[in-house]
């Protein structure tokens, strides 16, 4: 038997555009999704797609089971986490020797074939690192994680699904692409200036609601995201933005400690959750079996 975890993340900036090349940007959070493995001759047929696919990629037969502190389909990365964690532990149970960076591209391949094919390598590369990453296609960079960094997330309890809101944009590209193309270009300056910009907060505040602006104008907002991220402002929040997919899911907000309460207060006070965490740097980390 074999216990391994891997943390949710937040998408910073560069959501959508990602997929097409452009850079995202996107840190580690604390809540976990812990899945243990156990070798048997015969195989329960797991009921997530993502864990299905992670048994079929190392061809190997087991049982498995998944515990959660993320909520999922909310934009938090649980798919990646529960991707992550059963590749770990598939890989710790058989002795396969995978090492990490090939752990985070098996990932990958789970996540693109239950994305039909469009999925970035920004969740899984996070979640199995931990810390704070520019994606720009193959090109993974660490990056140096501000201090006094304090992150409130909104849940929208809206559950998306990542597939669908990608396709919504594939197809806006696909029909409209002198629409689509400037406004994933726009998203893309904006994450690199929020590369240059980690410490200063208003800023980076600014460039997270013109990224907001702008995934509302690919399609991919919901009346439940609008009233959080405007909440979360109004009560004082350096910025506010979607995080993930978009369509449901959640949001996030950045501000000063004192404002904390605050803004997170404004977020349940819209039938909301609010989620207040910081960022985790282990990434995929093997626990000690019940
Ligand atoms: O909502 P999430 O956590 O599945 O994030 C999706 C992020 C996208 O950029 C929309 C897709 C991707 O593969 O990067």
């Amino acid at each position: 038997m074999a216990t391994w975890s891997a943390p949710g993340k937040v998408f910073l900036f560069g959501e959508h555009a990602v997929v097409y090349g452009k850079p995202g940007i996107a840190m580690a959070i604390k809540p976990r999704v812990i899945v243990t493995v156990r070798e048997s001759r015969y195989h329960q047929k797991p009921n997530s797609p993502y864990i299905a696919e992670c048994f079929r990629l190392m061809d190997v037969k087991g049982s498995v089971y998944v515990r959660s502190q993320l909520p999922s389909s909310s934009g938090l990365g649980s798919s990646a986490a529960v991707t992550v964690a059963t590749l770990c532990a598939i890989n710790d149970e058989f002795e396969l020797k995978k090492t990490k960076t090939e752990i985070a591209d098996l990932a990958h391949q789970v996540e693109m074939s239950a994305q039909n094919g469009r999925a970035s390598a920004t969740d899984t590369y996070v979640s199995t690192f931990g810390g704070m990453v520019l994606v720009r296609g193959s090109e993974k960079r660490r990056l140096l994680p501000p201090q006094n960094f304090s992150l409130v997330i909104g849940n929208t309890l809206v559950s998306h699904s990542t597939s669908e809101m990608v396709g919504k944009v594939a197809e806006l590209r696909k029909n409209s692409p002198d629409i689509a193309e400037p406004i994933l270009d726009s998203i893309a300056a904006i994450t690199m200036h929020a590369m240059h910009n980690l410490d200063n907060q208003k800023e980076f505040g600014n460039l997270m609601n013109m990224n907001h602006a702008l995934l509302d104008a690919l399609g991919v907002g919901h009346p439940m995201l609008s009233k959080l991220v405007l909440a979360a402002r109004s009560a004082g929040a350096y910025g506010a933005k979607t995080t993930g997919a978009g369509g449901g899911g959640s949001m996030y907000a950045i501000c000063s400690k004192s404002s904390r309460n605050r803004v997170a207060g404004a977020i349940e006070g819209c039938d909301a959750r609010a989620i207040t965490t910081t960022i985790d740097t282990d990434g995929a980390r093997k626990e000690k079996d019940e």
